[in-house]
């Protein structure tokens, strides 16, 4: 039986979807309303019809009695800082079992793991790390954080993942390290990563920070690569607000990007003999710690739950041409749906474009959003970088020019007008709930015609 909700958030995705809501491009084809299959009696909402779905998806975070029991807990313990308590300990224990790897230390957030990671396989000045374009910011900032150079690697537009046969075209005498991306909770194809990285003895930071749970070949994300980095920040399928996580198994980065963390304090001998690492202090927190924990006892039944209606979802889909969920590589056994990825292909909605496409869902009642829908290679900070006084320090004038020569992403451009995101919280509620969504889409498209109007 499931225990009391508490705290639940009144959800505002709505807004937050419209606004990344980005134009499509390409030119129209306009599709006859009859090829379109318009037999449909009900009009779309924008068109003056009555929405899909009148009441709101399950809300996000939710919190049960035990996560404010063991929250509470860590308040009255007065052990707050995780250097005086055990919790955030206990749950980097819990967390490393759960995933399969020896070791794990907890941050404030999936940034800073990044930022840990590259220190440990020191990553510096001079380096390159291979990164896909088509990920949050914070992939390319922890390399721009370390003045490395991140090396765009095209996408794949079937899965929306880094393209991994492309890696090798990107590597230079620079190259230490490849950063793939577990986009949306699904996978980069980690054979090719592991391979290339082995062929030419580069360092491997999965970013798993979208990726709890899922699976390579039976093996959890985060453990196949020399670190995996993980996010806990809220909208995540295991959040405590703000937090984060480095994974490893080798007991040589553990000492380095734990003692990162702690402000350089040796794991073992803390500062017995002096300090032997530079660190900052980017400590898990024993409130962060004892969330996290309560969270993870139901966490595998809620990742069921919602991979049971993403499937579903999936089946519905393959009736509606024009919309596809973003392909899985053979490899990747579990895909846990952070994001619900799909494929908008625009001829097929006759020529309707993706903003107006999300902009009926949301009248709908089921706001989706565009993905990443700007080139994250070409956004300006990348260049403001590049012309900074302590990059022009640290490379050539020809190397900075070589690198902005290489920096196109051509697939990736056009990706970023296709893709559809939506939010795992749809998938948590009924079998109904999802077929509400189909519904949607379906009515969209037999009214697409008037809709292009609109
Ligand atoms: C792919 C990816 N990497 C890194 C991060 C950074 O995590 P955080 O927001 O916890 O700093 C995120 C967060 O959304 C992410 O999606």
């Amino acid at each position: 039986m499931r225990k009391e909700k508490i705290m639940n958030k009144p959800k505002n995705t709505r807004r937050d979807f419209i606004r990344h809501a980005g134009a499509a491009l390409s030119m129209p084809i306009l599709v006859s309303a009859r090829a379109l299959g318009e037999q449909n009696p009900e009009k779309p909402a924008l068109l003056g019809g009555s929405p899909t779905r009148k009441e709101p998806f399950p809300s996000w975070p939710q919190a049960e009695k035990i996560d404010q029991d063991l929250f509470a807990d860590s308040f009255r313990r007065m052990e707050w800082c995780r250097l005086y308590g055990d919790i955030t300990t206990t749950f980097e224990t819990t967390w490393a079992e759960k995933l399969g790897a020896k070791y794990c230390t907890g941050v404030v957030n999936g940034t800073s793991a990044l930022y840990a990671a590259l220190f440990a396989l020191d990553v510096g000045p001079g380096d390159e790390v291979l990164v896909p374009p088509y990920t949050f910011v914070a992939t390319v900032n922890a390399v721009l954080q370390q003045y490395a150079l991140p090396v765009f690697v095209d996408s794949d537009r079937e899965t929306m993942q880094m393209d991994t046969t492309k890696l090798e075209d990107r590597i230079t005498d620079h190259t230490r390290c490849i950063m793939p991306v577990h986009l949306g909770g699904s996978m980069a194809n980690m054979d090719n990563v592991l391979a290339v990285a082995k062929k030419h003895s580069l360092s491997v930071v999965e970013d798993a920070c979208q990726a709890h749970f899922a699976e390579w070949h039976g093996k959890k994300s985060g453990t196949l690569g020399d670190i995996g980095c993980f996010s806990f920040q809220s909208t995540k399928i295991l959040p405590c607000g703000e937090g984060g996580a480095i994974v490893s198994s080798n007991e040589e980065l553990l000492d380095k990007f734990h003692a990162f963390q702690n402000n350089g304090r040796d794991r073992k001998t803390g500062t017995r003999h002096g300090y032997q690492y530079q660190g900052g202090n980017l400590r898990m927190t024993e409130f962060q710690g004892a969330v996290l924990l309560g969270q993870l006892n139901r966490f595998e039944e809620i990742c069921r739950h919602r991979e049971e209606n993403a499937d579903y979802l999936t089946k519905l889909l393959e009736d509606i041409p024009g919309i596809s969920r973003a392909k899985m590589h053979e490899g990747c056994n579990r895909n846990t749906y952070y994001i619900y990825m799909m494929k908008y292909d625009q001829e097929q909605f006759g020529g309707l474009p993706r903003d107006k496409f999300t902009n009926a869902m949301n009248k709908e009642g089921i706001p989706i959003g565009s993905g990443y829908s700007r080139p994250l290679n070409q956004e300006p900070f990348i260049e403001k970088m590049l012309s900074s006084n302590a990059y022009k320090r640290i490379y050539s004038k020809e190397r900075l020019n070589r690198y902005r020569e290489m920096n196109h992403c051509p697939e990736n451009d056009k990706l970023c007008n296709e893709g559809l995101f939506m939010s795992q919280t749809y998938l948590l509620g009924t079998r109904q709930d999802v077929e509400q969504i189909a519904e949607a889409i379906r009515k969209i498209r037999a009214y697409a015609h008037k809709l292009i109007k609109t």
